[in-house]
């Protein structure tokens, strides 16, 4: 979250994604002049993480400057629920107040990889 760009919202976020084997990628917000051009921190984490050769997870962590914890938007969690449709998710305020949830909670009846391999039949 400190290392995060955000000018235009004065939003900062943060976000750590663990593997299984407990390697952390992390990832923070990146905004942009052309506004739809920025990127969220827990995809920023995402890409990390593919990037690095992990995609599986066990867990993402969450910091923001909200008040109260924020989940992930739901971009964020269509781009999670390809690789970790079950992956619990805890988000913690500066203040150290914390929420949890399962990605499954926050993203009921996902579009998946199998929809598209269903395609055809
Ligand atoms: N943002 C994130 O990085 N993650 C979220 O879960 C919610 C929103 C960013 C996007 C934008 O840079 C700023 O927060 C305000 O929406």
């Amino acid at each position: 979250m400190e290392k995060a760009y955000a000018p235009y919202s004065e939003f900062r976020v943060g976000a750590a994604l663990a593997g299984p084997d407990g390697t952390v990628f992390v990832g923070c917000n990146v905004e942009n002049a052309a506004y739809p051009a920025g990127i969220c921190a827990e995809r920023a984490a995402l890409s990390a993480a593919v990037a690095g050769g992990v995609t599986s997870f066990d867990l993402l962590v969450i910091v923001s400057e909200a008040d109260d914890p924020t989940p992930p938007c739901g971009m964020c969690r269509q781009a999670l629920v390809e690789f970790a449709p079950r992956l619990p998710i805890v988000s913690f305020t500066r203040e150290g107040r914390e929420a949890e949830w399962t990605l499954a909670s926050l993203l009921p009846h996902p579009f998946t990889p199998a929809a598209l391999t269903h395609h055809h039949q």
